[in-house]
């Protein structure tokens, strides 16, 4: 969008002669096409697919029968069960050793046979039950018996689905199913696809018989019309026992049209991010509830009978039909390198944290080496062999591989040095990362690790840590190998992944590009959601049986990919900032506590050397107004007593903007320590110093927005943890846009309004095009001057993608999946500088051709 050269110029003059009439903001852009800065790696932006929120089961892997092996019920290997808690062994927990951890998790299920029930019409007779009769496979040695006494009108078993089948008028259904009955059995039995109210949509007599052995039964049904949330139902006329076993049905249309493939609009949704690779199966999904049962690729490839599913960490059964093979050819199908996550002998450190020691790493590091096999290794190979039995001589496009996932610390350390030696003395052109766990670069491991190709860091952080730490990585030494992001994302205070994610999403892209000498792989994660069954707050793609869309970070990184630089360019920006951004933290303060009970006394609010505030409890508690807790004054002391979160006692009276805030406080029990509200616009809208979080040992500021908590600063260690029964002295200094807090006299941390816009810029060499991409996450536009150092663009016709919100609430939604998308606009450059209005809220990229390019 075009701005008037004469707006421009009043503004600039505004602001300089006195930011506080300024009416807009103002930058001044300066680009260097010659001044080349980090090339941008190619493969940059990839996916991290995880089963995780039936992101592949009843997702991304496109059967429609959830069950269909009528093993879902069966307890995790190693696992038992007790009072309704899933109890893996207690042997010790790696990161704790020797300590033993205690976590189990709830066991939802609550039949023998998920997703699966009987339907009897008038006067029928009939009962299921899981059989372990006569299994077809060891993979699947459970099957449902159905036993009709009398059919009456009919007998109908009948499978939900996942939330239901998506049935469309004109659709063919490939299903199929395995059938043994006893000898009294007789007679037909039918397939239907029908609505809850019994309306048929599709159907399929058998008229053939079955019999003592397991037979195969398959047929097409054509849909004649169409429900979303349909089900599968198998009538039985006759009377006999009857056992079912690996029902399967599938939409005749997949992704590519591959058998036993992929749902076609995720599946799509995919590719339309070009992702360099995709990193599979997890997550946590890799390391597993307990040892016993993480995954295993041998054990997800063949016949999908002969698969036995592995269970997800998140709580539920993956059939494993989208497995090892599939995950490769779905990489080959898309364009993208596979980087394959195994476990490295750990679980989850999150869960039992059970592991094998590390003189029985052996057959883990031999799986691994199969698995590249398998994927790069010839056909002479005995798993290239398999590979070929299954389908596909060619070599698939593996070219990443990680040993465990968030696994971290010197014993990890040493592990991986055996796994990467044994990796690169077969296969060198495979590159090895190691995992970091759940943060940042980690000393310990780094220090243990002789060397890993690539690190893989996860950053999974709240509102505004992109653009104040926007420099995080500028600080971080470049060493011998490269860094993957292999899991972002901003998640916290952004409701479930809003425009404000989105702009938050988009700085972090902006980081990892201009240091993409270092950052040579990102992923967002997690990227798919069955909406019915959400595991985690913030997801990428969200869909339920018949209909899905995708956030607006989805399109923050689709157009970031396809407007990738080749290389980075210098460029500067001035800011002229206006007036409003002064004295960002007035509002009310006051006090809070979480799982804690605590004491305060001598609040004191200090403004330009004079106390306009000292609190006298006794005599003026009705300055206070308490929300929540249970608050109680004693002298001169206020104490909460309640247990549980969210207490809240607010200084009624008045907002303050810049001050400090003195106060004594003392924690008398509970879990963490003190919390001090500030800028409270209200109970539910605050930023908050919290001393002594993470059970004492930690302080950050926390921005409370909408009545949810986001940590927005790094988390500083205290010094010593907080101690129950002594007094601590606080003290908070509440600047135009900076807040510092000391406890005891000595600084612990401040926290600065960040600012809201980004630039970078950068060229495609291809086509001689200055990319400049712009992130404005602030409520106004921004207006701006352009000026390309040394090139004349004047009179050219640039294009601007422009992806942009009204509001930072805004989401995409099942009812207006593209309501906020990129949209493309070309615009004039009227001068060898030009201007730019950069909308509130709004992703922007430029396109700008110059002359001769
Ligand atoms: O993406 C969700 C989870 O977050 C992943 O399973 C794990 O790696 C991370 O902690």
């Amino acid at each position: 969008m075009n701005i008037s050269k004469d707006r421009i110029v009043l503004l600039s003059l505004l602001c300089l002669l006195n930011p506080l009439f300024c009416t807009g903001q103002i930058a001044k852009i300066k680009i260097f096409p010659d001044s080349l800065k980090a090339r941008v790696s190619p493969s940059l932006h990839g996916i991290f697919f995880e089963e995780i929120s039936h992101g592949g089961e009843g997702g991304l892997y496109a059967e429609l029968i959830q069950n269909r092996g009528f093993e879902d019920s069966q307890l995790p290997q190693g696992c038992m069960l007790d009072s309704g808690w899933l109890v893996p062994p207690r042997t010790p927990h790696y990161s704790l050793q020797p300590t033993v951890s205690d976590w189990k998790m709830e066991w939802k299920v609550k039949n023998d046979y998920p997703a699966w029930s009987l339907l009897k019409k008038d006067g029928a007779e009939a009962d299921i039950f899981l059989s372990d009769e006569k299994p077809l496979t060891p993979a699947s040695p459970h099957s449902l018996k159905v036993v009709v006494g009398s059919p009456g009108k009919g007998v109908s078993l009948v499978n939900e689905g996942f939330w239901g089948i998506n049935v469309v008028k004109g659709e063919t259904y490939k299903l199929s199913f395995y059938i043994r009955t006893n000898k009294s059995y007789k007679g037909p039995f039918v397939a239907t696809l029908e609505t809850e109210d019994r309306e048929i949509l599709a159907s399929h007599t058998f008229n053939e018989n079955a019999n003592y052995e397991w037979k195969k039964f398959e047929c097409n049904l054509q849909a004649t019309g169409s429900y979303a949330k349909a089900r599968l139902c198998l009538s039985f006329q006759n009377k006999g026992e009857i056992w079912v076993d690996f029902v399967s049905l599938f939409p005749s249309k997949t992704f590519k049209n591959r058998p036993n493939g992929m749902r076609v609009d995720l599946a799509e949704y995919l590719q339309g991010l070009k992702p360099a690779f995709v990193r599979w199966p997890g997550g946590c999904y890799v390391e597993g509830i307990n040892v016993q049962s993480a995954p295993d690729w041998k054990r997800t490839i063949g016949r999908l009978e002969d698969r036995p599913g592995t269970y997800s960490p998140w709580g539920y059964w993956s059939s494993d039909g989208f497995g090892y093979h599939e995950f490769l050819q779905f990489c080959e199908d898309i364009g993208a390198k596979a980087l394959y996550v195994f476990n490295c002998g750990v679980s989850c450190d999150y869960r039992s944290g059970t592991f094998v020691p590390d003189d029985s790493v052996g057959p883990y590091i031999q799986s691994a080496l199969d698995a590249i096999e398998y994927a790069i290794g010839s056909v002479e190979s005995h798993w290239g062999a398999l590979r070929a039995k299954n389908g596909h001589p060619a070599p698939f496009p593996l070219h990443y591989v990680e040993v465990g996932n968030e696994q971290v610390g010197k014993q990890y350390g040493e592990r991986f040095n055996m796994f990467y030696k044994a990796i690169k003395e077969k296969f060198p052109e495979v590159e090895v990362i190691a995992s970091m766990g759940i943060a940042h670069i980690n000393k310990a491991t780094t220090e243990a690790i002789k060397k890993m190709d690539i690190a893989d860091e996860h950053t999974y952080k709240s509102i505004y840590w992109p653009m104040v730490y926007h420099d995080w990585y500028d600080k971080y030494p470049r060493k011998d190998y490269g860094i993957y992001i292999g899991e972002y994302s901003c998640n916290g205070g952004v409701g479930k992944g809003n425009m404000m994610a989105a702009l938050n999403d988009a700085a972090s892209v902006l980081m990892y590009e201009r240091n993409s000498d270092l950052i040579t792989m990102t992923s967002y994660a997690p990227l798919l959601e069955n909406v019915n069954s959400p595991h985690w707050e913030v997801n990428l793609i969200k869909f339920n049986s018949s209909n899905s869309f995708a956030r607006i970070s989805y399109y923050v990184i689709k157009m970031m990919n396809e407007n990738r630089a080749d290389v980075n360019l210098k460029s500067s920006v001035e800011l002229l900032k206006e007036g409003k951004t002064q004295k960002v933290y007035s509002g009310k303060i006051g006090l809070s506590t979480w799982d804690t009970q605590a004491e305060f006394k001598d609040i004191q609010i200090i403004q330009d050397g004079v106390t306009v505030y000292k609190s006298d409890f006794v005599n003026n508690f009705q300055d206070w107004k308490t929300e929540k807790g249970k608050w109680e004054v004693s002298d001169s002391i206020l104490s909460q007593k309640d247990e549980g979160a969210w207490p809240l006692a607010i200084l009624n009276d008045k907002s303050y903007d810049t001050y400090v805030l003195k106060l004594k406080a003392r924690k008398t029990g509970g879990y963490n320590a003190f919390m001090i509200p500030l800028a409270l616009k209200d109970d539910k809208n605050y930023l908050r110093a919290h001393i002594g979080a993470w059970w004492n040992r930690v302080a950050g500021f926390e921005l409370v927005s909408e009545g949810t908590d986001a940590m927005v600063s790094q988390p500083v260690n205290l010094k010593s943890p907080i101690e129950t029964g002594k007094w601590y002295d606080i003290e908070i200094r509440v600047s135009n846009d900076k807040i510092e807090c000391y406890l005891n006299g000595e600084f612990l941390m401040s926290y600065r309004e960040p600012d809201k816009f980004f630039v970078l810029s950068g060229k495609d060499e291809k086509t001689g095009e200055i990319i400049v991409k712009a992130v404005n996450a602030d409520e106004s536009p921004m207006s701006s001057q352009i000026a390309i150092d040394g090139l004349d663009v004047s009179g050219r016709t640039g294009k601007a993608i422009i992806l942009h919100a009204n509001n930072p609430k805004a989401e995409n939604s099942m009812d207006e999946p593209v309501k906020y998308v990129p949209r493309e606009e070309n615009f004039v450059i009227d001068g060898s500088s030009f201007n730019f209005e950069f909308k509130p809220y709004s992703v922007t990229i430029l396109r700008i051709k110059p002359a001769g390019a």
